[in-house]
């Protein structure tokens, strides 16, 4: 658990706190995501955790032990760490990259060529030809996955992530954002998240912390956050159609009806139970139809989505979370 207890950050020159006294918990294995506008102290705030930045004020602890009181080489070798725009070591290779910390920790060769291999087989980069690479010879999403591979490899509790998918194209981003929730998913790590884009926020986090000008203006789940904005800033940053982004978080098996079924076999169109409430909506759009039947992977019938139910159910939802 990390926790940020009345932390402020102020420049000799500046006239604002970068970071105002912020307060934040964030829990073990979960992505806490820090969004906002540019030089509202993102960067700030989390270089704060590796000590890049010393506060000026407050304390961050990390399992109950105050940062300061850590030895920095030893806190830094226990946290993964991916900057704003990755920074591979250009004239290393893919695995010598890999490989900075572990080497650092002093690990034995067969030990760390191991690691590596597992790695890039993690971050889905064939070993047999990219161990050997340079950056130079990789795609934008390549290097982004050997960043994600570099940070990873000592197998930190913690991960540090500043906007890590944030100079990709759209499709690329969304498959490299599928892959790291999937890798995630497996290995739980507690994950400092920074990006300025609200979808990606939502789609990648347990946790959101709204920040202004160097404060938390609301930290709360995806659901929370556009269930309940705290504020007309906060609003604008959704940026609207909260229903429908609502929609995207919840699965077809969180909203379909389970009883009653055999009345309205006759559903025309059908969904997949891990779809999303959202693609239930796309596919009654697109077949004309009122209802969806929902299927597990076996194509057996496990329940049915109707258009008013769904609709309510989405609002219900916002009442409650
Ligand atoms: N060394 C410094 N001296 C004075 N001000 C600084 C210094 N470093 C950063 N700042 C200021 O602190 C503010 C927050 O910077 P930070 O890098 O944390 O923003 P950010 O939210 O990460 O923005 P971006 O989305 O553009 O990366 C900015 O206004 C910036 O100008
Ligand atoms: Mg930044």
């Amino acid at each position: 658990m990390i926790v940020f207890d009345q932390v402020t950050k102020r420049y000799p020159d500046s006239t604002v706190d970068v970071v105002n006294q912020l307060s934040l918990t964030i829990p073990d294995g979960e992505i806490c995501i820090l969004v906002g506008p540019s030089g509202c102290g993102k960067t700030t705030t989390m270089k704060m955790i590796n000590k890049l930045i010393p506060p000026s004020s407050g304390s961050i602890l990390i399992d109950g032990q105050d940062i300061g009181s850590i030895d920095t080489i030893q806190l830094r070798l226990n946290i993964g760490y991916i900057i704003q725009d990755i920074g591979l070591f250009p004239h290393m290779t893919v695995a010598e990259n890999i490989a900075t910390v572990p080497v650092e920790l002093g690990w034995k060769k067969d030990r760390i060529s191991a690691r590596v291999d597992e790695l890039l087989d993690l971050v889905e980069l064939e070993p047999k030809i990219y161990r050997h690479k340079k950056p130079r010879e990789l795609s934008g999403g390549q290097r982004q996955r050997v960043g994600v591979a570099r940070a990873l490899a000592a197998d930190p509790k913690i991960m540090l992530m500043d906007e890590p998918f944030g100079a990709l194209d759209p499709i690329t981003r969304a498959k490299l954002q599928d892959e790291f929730l999937n890798i995630q998913a497996k290995i739980k790590k507690t994950i400092v998240f920074v990006t300025h884009d609200i979808d990606e926020a939502l789609k990648m986090g347990d946790r959101i912390a709204v920040l202004k000008a160097g404060r938390v203006v609301q930290y709360g789940t995806p659901m929370e956050i556009l269930a309940r904005p705290a504020d007309p800033f906060v609003s604008d940053l959704i940026g609207g159609r909260n229903s429908l982004k609502m929609m995207n978080l919840l699965t077809c098996g969180d909203v379909m009806e389970t009883v009653g079924l055999a009345t309205d076999f006759a559903a025309k169109a059908a969904v997949s139970i891990q779809a999303t409430a959202q693609d239930a909506l796309a596919e009654m759009f697109r077949t004309g139809q009122s209802s969806v039947l929902v299927l597990d992977d076996q194509k057996n019938i496990q329940g049915l989505i109707r258009l008013e139910s769904l609709l309510e159910s989405v609002s219900d939802y916002g009442r409650s979370n």
